[in-house]
């Protein structure tokens, strides 16, 4: 079953929003199977955006994602990685659709609160890269029959 590593952004912390931002992932129906509030080092903010170190905007996107404490997450589910890049919106805040997380709680780019990956192969590369392999856990929710039929 596919997995996406979801991230709580520091701006997310120091605005309050996590549970916010849980909730919509738990409410959809995905299965959480990993979670943290952990202070990113600088070498792992960098392996983690490698595809974009030659943007003018990386050292600062990474500045960003060091500032603070984030909220790692391991989400499971089928189609649970394009699903989540919808319930989080597009780039930019100001661009994404209401309902969207970004586009309900966010203005810009630099400061768009969650990251969610972008395929299920930078999926299971993420949470390889966030999680220690005991970290994971398998378990079946009580509500799976009620979700999947
Ligand atoms: P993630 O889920 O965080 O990977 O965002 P994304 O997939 O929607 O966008 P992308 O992977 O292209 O960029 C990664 C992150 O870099 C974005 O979420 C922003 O935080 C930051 N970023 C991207 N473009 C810009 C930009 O033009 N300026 C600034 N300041 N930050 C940017
Ligand atoms: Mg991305």
């Amino acid at each position: 079953i596919e997995q996406t590593y979801i991230m709580v952004k520091p701006d997310g912390v120091q605005r309050g929003l996590v549970g916010e931002i849980i909730s919509r992932f738990e409410k959809k129906g995905f299965k959480l199977t990993g979670l943290k509030l952990f202070q990113c080092p600088k070498d792992l903010a960098e392996e983690h955006y490698k595809d974009l170190k030659a943007k003018p905007f990386f050292p600062k996107l990474i500045d960003y994602i060091t500032s603070g404490p984030v909220v790692c997450m391991a989400w499971e589910g089928v189609g649970v990685v394009a699903s989540a890049r919808k319930l989080i919106g597009s780039t930019d805040p100001l661009q994404a659709e209401p309902g969207t997380i970004r586009g309900d709680l966010a203005v810009q780019t630099g400061r768009n609160v969650v990251h969610g990956s972008d395929s299920p192969e930078n999926g299971k590369r993420e949470i390889a890269l966030w999680f220690n392999e005991n970290e994971i856990n398998q378990w079946t929710p009580a509500q799976a029959p009620w979700l999947r039929e």
